[in-house]
C-alpha cells in the first residue's frame, strides 16, 4: 500500500464518520471500517472532495494492516459490550505500542479495567469523552483524554488539529490515565442535564404560569444569550422554541411528548458522587426528572386525581435571568466537587482550570462562564470551593435573592422546580456553619447507641437518654 494512514476510526455511525471527515479536512491520511461493510461504500461517496484521505477497508486485518505504527485506532461504537467484543477481535492483529481509543460515553469503570487488560500486552488504552454532538465531531468537538503519556504524543497532533478552538486554543487536553477522560466527560454530561433541567423548569414556570407562548420564551433566551449568560444550551433552546412544527402550525415542542430519554452518563455521575460521600443535589434532580417525566400515564391520571392547577407567576425575564445565573453557577460547582473527590479516590492529577478551559468551545455546556470558573481555578480557592471564589461568591449574592424569588414562585404556585430548590437547598446548606445534623446524631444515638463527638472535645460520647 502506498501510504500508511495516520489514524483509523472503527464504526461509521453519526459521530465516527464526522469526525473521519473532520480528521481528513484537516490534512489526515485515515483508515475507516464498519461493522456492516455496506455502510462503508455509502460514507465513501458522501465524503466528496475528502474521500483521498479516507481509505477503506472492509476487512478487519487489512484495516490494521494499512495504518502507521504504533498504530492509533479509534472506536466509535455503541459503548459496553460492544467495545470487549472489538477488543477481542482486535488484539491478536495489534503489536506493542499500539493504542485503542474508545470514544464513546462510556462507563469509566469499564475503561479503567480495559486499560489494565491492554497493558498486559503493552497495548495502550484510550478513554476518550466528545462532546458537541454530530456538528461538533465534525467541525470541532471538545474532547477529554485519559490515557498514557506515550498514547497522548501520539494523539496529540490529530486531536488538537481537529478540536474546538477557542481563541486559538484547541479545546482537547490529555486529563490523566485511564478513566480519568471518560469521567471527566461523564461529569460534564451531569452538569449538562442539571442546566438543561432548569431551562426546562424556568420554561414551565412562565408557560404554565404566566402564558407565555414558547415563541416569547424562545425569544427571551435568544435575548440572554450574551454576556455572563452566554451558552450554547440557552442558544438552541431560544431556538428550539421559536420553531413551528410543519405538519400541525403548532409551536414545536406542542407535539413532543414530555418524556425525556437518558442513556446513562447522567445517572452515572449521580452513582458515583453518592459512592463517593458527594451529593451532587441539582445533578441528582435533572436525572430524577428525567425518571419521572418517563411516567406520562402515571402523571396523566395523578393530575386527575391530585389536581393540576398552578398559581400565576409574576416573574418576568430579568428575574429568571438572575435565577438562572445562580442556577448554572451552583450546576457546575456541584460538578467540580465530584471532580475533586474522584482525583482523590484515583490519584488522577486532574487540573480543574484546565477542564474549564477545554469546556469553552466545541461542548455542549460551553458558556461564558467557564472563563470565569478557568480563572477562579488559577488561584487558591478557600475550602477549595468554587463558589467561595471571591468572584463566584460575589456572583451568588447578586443572584441568589432572584434564585430565592423564583423558587418561592414555584413552591407558592404548586410548578414543580426539582433543580432550582436543589440549587437553593444546596447553597443554603453549605452556607451554614452550624447545621442541624446534631439532632440527626442525637437520634442516631438515641435509638442505637451509635455515639457522637462533642463539640471541641474528641472521642465517642453517649446522651443522658442512655444513663
Ligand atoms: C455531548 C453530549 C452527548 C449526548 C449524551 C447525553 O457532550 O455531546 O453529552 O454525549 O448528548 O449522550 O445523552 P442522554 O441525554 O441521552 O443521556
Amino acid at each position: 500500500m502506498a501510504k500508511q494512514a495516520q489514524i483509523g476510526i472503527y464504526g461509521l455511525g453519526t459521530m465516527g464518520s464526522a469526525l473521519a471527515l473532520n480528521m481528513a479536512d484537516s490534512g489526515f491520511d485515515v483508515a475507516v471500517t464498519n461493522r456492516e461493510a455496506d455502510w462503508i461504500a455509502s460514507f465513501m461517496s458522501e465524503a466528496g472532495g475528502l474521500a483521498g484521505k479516507l481509505h477503506p477497508q472492509d476487512e478487519l486485518a487489512d484495516f490494521v494492516a494499512s495504518l502507521a505504527t504504533p498504530r492509533v485506532i479509534l472506536f466509535m461504537i455503541p459503548s459496553g459490550k460492544p467495545m470487549d467484543m472489538m477488543i477481542e477481535a482486535i488484539t491478536p492483529h495489534l503489536e506493542p505500542g499500539d493504542t485503542i481509543i474508545d470514544g464513546g460515553n462510556a462507563n469509566f469503570h469499564d475503561t479503567r479495567r480495559r486499560s489494565a487488560l491492554l497493558a498486559e500486552q503493552d497495548l495502550h488504552f484510550v478513554g476518550m469523552g466528545v462532546s458537541g454532538g454530530e456538528s461538533g465531531a465534525r467541525h470541532g468537538p471538545s474532547m477529554m483524554v485519559g490515557g498514557t503519556d506515550h498514547s497522548w504524543a501520539q494523539l496529540k497532533p490529530v486531536l488538537r488539529a481537529i478540536a474546538a478552538q477557542f481563541e486559538g486554543d484547541p479545546c482537547v487536553d490529555h486529563l490523566g490515565p485511564d478513566g480519568a477522560g471518560h469521567f471527566v466527560k461523564t461529569v460534564h454530561n451531569g452538569i449538562e442535564y442539571a442546566e438543561m433541567q432548569v431551562i426546562a423548569e424556568i420554561y414551565g414556570l412562565l408557560r404554565n404560569g404566566a402564558a407565555w407562548t414558547p415563541a416569547e420564551i424562545g425569544q427571551m433566551f435568544t435575548d440572554w444569550d450574551k454576556g455572563s449568560l452566554k451558552s450554547y444550551l440557552i442558544e438552541i433552546s431560544g431556538k428550539a422554541l421559536q420553531y413551528d412544527d410543519p405538519v400541525t402550525g403548532h409551536p414545536v415542542v406542542d407535539v413532543i411528548k414530555d418524556a425525556a430519554g437518558q442513556k446513562g452518563t447522567g445517572r452515572w455521575t449521580v452513582v458515583e458522587a453518592v459512592r463517593m460521600g458527594q451529593a451532587a443535589n441539582m445533578i441528582e434532580a435533572a436525572v430524577g426528572a428525567r425518571s419521572w417525566s418517563s411516567e406520562k400515564a402515571t402523571r396523566q391520571e395523578a393530575e386527575a386525581i391530585l389536581g393540576g392547577a398552578r398559581g400565576a407567576i409574576t416573574l418576568g425575564s430579568a428575574t429568571m435571568a438572575e435565577a438562572f445565573l445562580a442556577a448554572r453557577i451552583l450546576g457546575y460547582a456541584q460538578g467540580f466537587r465530584i471532580l475533586t473527590a474522584a482525583a482523590e479516590e484515583y490519584d488522577w492529577p486532574l487540573n480543574y482550570g484546565r477542564i474549564a478551559e477545554i469546556w469553552r468551545a466545541g461542548c455542549i455546556i460551553r458558556s461564558a462562564m467557564l472563563d470565569d470558573i478557568s480563572e477562579a481555578f488559577q488561584s487558591e480557592l478557600p475550602a477549595g470551593q468554587l463558589i467561595l471564589s471571591p468572584h463566584f461568591a460575589k456572583e451568588l449574592a447578586r443572584c441568589v435573592p432572584a434564585l430565592r424569588e423564583v423558587v418561592a414562585a414555584a413552591v407558592t404556585g404548586g410548578h414543580a422546580a426539582p433543580a432550582l430548590c436543589a440549587a437553593l437547598s444546596w447553597y443554603d446548606t453549605m452556607r451554614q456553619g452550624f447545621g442541624t445534623a446534631n439532632i440527626i446524631q442525637a437520634q442516631r444515638d438515641f435509638f442505637g447507641h451509635h455515639g457522637f463527638e462533642r463539640l471541641g472535645e474528641d472521642g465517642k460520647h453517649h446522651g443522658p437518654w442512655w444513663d
